[in-house]
């Protein structure tokens, strides 16, 4: 019992808070690129404050993030000790078509991830490709809106079927849109999406999270065409609503709260448009542009297996529940008696991770992987260099435990696992260099300062022990 022999062990990250290099290789600017660090953020995030061009009053921590475009074979080579299995990443659109909308992608671009690729294989470690992880080419917002627009769907195939092609043989494992849910809370990272004063945002926000389901659909059956062998996800940024009570209203809440994340791969897993998903939008008078060809996609290439984000499980409550709120992943939640917080008040619940792959099994009974996780946290180097870090040990062993679990006790079939942040990058949520995530130190803070040196943490050593015993030993003692 335990985990499978084949399972994909390692860990993730994104093009946007980890490449830098922002203006090489022929790369286009992207909606990621203009999201500044500070107060502001939140607000270009949302599509509140639109800023589609740089502004010398703001620092932008992807310009150069930990400038992995120039440090990836250290990198790779850093994974490799650790004895990953698999590596996710993902493509950064404006890298292979700079404008989204050109006719020919571009070479030096498309040779940078083949590189990476072959790096990975080397020794190895099976990629695992997210197409777009919050990250959209600028020309396509300024010129087309971004996803409010039909005519994202076109330009996103286009894209798909030249990595497809591409990366034959290379890649197998592929995600369409990262956290696709996330276009609700944060429309201009998940979407390119910017409001206008007085428009519909909730309008916008489902029309253009339909053209995503489509163009999610198209690239599912064009993948599985060019070839049979590539497996492609959805990916939700998860975590299961409790309650906050056991009063009716409050479970009613919660279940109105699950669906409103569950409708995005109810989608892509089932291939239809859920009856109450239907009956929400009519309530709230949103119509939805699709054709009976988008609806027929949608229905004939469904994903292969279900992927998820989890951090923190939420809480919902009803309007008469006297609620307390706390920070979670990209908006705020309810905040739960029982659970303590990370130091970003991100609710520390491993239980709920084994609850949230129950949920998700029990609804799709698709093979789930678990694609980040992970505890942000200030690290400390100390007077050696060494950053002890054994509060991320804590947090990684209790969720690979509850995975463990998950597994060995419900029955829950589990591809893999992708810690988030496997090495130290940007965060998304707040643009900061400070939230750690990783096994592997990088010297550079908030401000951009720091000479880019990669250091192993304690939990790097600790990481390698749980691969190398397949999940077996999670302690700290034989280290
Ligand atoms: C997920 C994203 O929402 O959470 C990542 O897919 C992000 O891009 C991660 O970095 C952690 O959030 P944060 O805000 O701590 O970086």
């Amino acid at each position: 019992m335990g985990f499978p022999d084949n399972f994909l062990w390692g860990g993730a990250t994104a093009a946007n808070q980890c490449e830098g290099g922002y203006n090489q290789g022929g790369r286009g600017l992207a909606n990621v690129d203009v999201i500044p660090t500070g107060p502001d953020r939140r607000a270009v995030i949302t599509g509140k404050r639109k800023m589609l061009n740089f502004d010398d009053e703001y620092f932008y921590p992807a310009k150069d993030a930990i400038d992995m475009y120039t440090h990836f074979k250290e990198d790779i080579a850093l994974f490799a000790e650790m004895g990953f299995k698999t590596y996710r990443l993902s493509i950064a659109w404006s890298r292979i078509f700079p404008n989204g909308d050109e006719e020919v992608p571009n070479e030096e671009g498309l040779q940078f991830y083949q590189d990476i690729f072959q790096e990975c294989h080397k020794f190895n470690i099976e990629p695992l490709v997210t197409i777009t992880h919050f990250d959209c080419p600028i020309h396509l917002i300024k010129e087309y809106g971004g996803w409010r627009n039909r005519k994202m769907i076109g330009f996103y195939e286009k894209l798909c079927r030249t990595l497809f092609t591409r990366y034959q043989g290379l890649v197998k494992y592929w995600l369409t849109f990262n956290e696709i849910n996330m276009i609700l809370h944060a429309p201009f990272l998940g979407a390119g999406l910017t409001f206008e004063h007085g428009e519909n945002e909730e309008q916008i926000k489902y029309q253009a999270a339909h053209h995503e389901l489509v163009a999610s659909a198209i690239a599912t059956k064009i993948a599985h065409e060019i070839d049979p062998q590539n497996q492609v996800g959805c990916m939700l940024a998860a975590a299961s609503y409790y309650p906050y009570s056991c009063n009716p209203k409050d479970v009613w809440e919660s279940k109105q709260s699950d669906r409103g994340n569950y409708f995005f791969i109810d989608v892509q897993s089932r291939g239809v448009y859920p009856p109450y998903a239907r009956k929400m939008l009519a309530k709230k008078g949103i119509k939805i542009e699709q054709t009976k060809e988008d609806l027929e996609i949608i229905k004939a290439h469904t994903v292969d297996f279900i992927s998820f984000s989890y951090y923190a499980s939420r809480v919902a409550a009803s309007e008469d529940s006297n609620v307390q709120k706390t920070e979670g992943n990209l908006f705020p939640t309810i905040k739960n008696p029982y659970l303590e917080s990370s130091e970003w008040g991100w609710q520390i619940d491993p239980l709920g991770l084994r609850i949230t792959m129950n949920d998700l099994y029990d609804r799709y009974q698709k093979p789930l992987f678990i694609v980040e996780n992970g505890l942000g946290a200030v690290d400390i180097p100390d007077e050696n260099g060494i950053v002890n870090d054994d509060y991320r040990i804590a947090y990684l062993r209790a969720h690979i435990k509850a995975m463990k679990d998950a597994i060995d006790e419900d029955g829950v079939v589990l591809l893999g696992y992708t810690s988030w942040g496997c090495i130290d990058l940007v965060s998304a949520g707040t643009g900061e260099m400070k939230k750690r995530y990783g096994y592997i130190y990088v010297d550079r803070d908030n401000e951009g300062r720091g000479t880019l040196e990669r250091g192993r943490k304690k939990s790097f050593y600790w990481y390698k022990q749980v691969i190398a015993s397949n999940g077996e030993k999670l302690s700290c003692n034989e280290l």
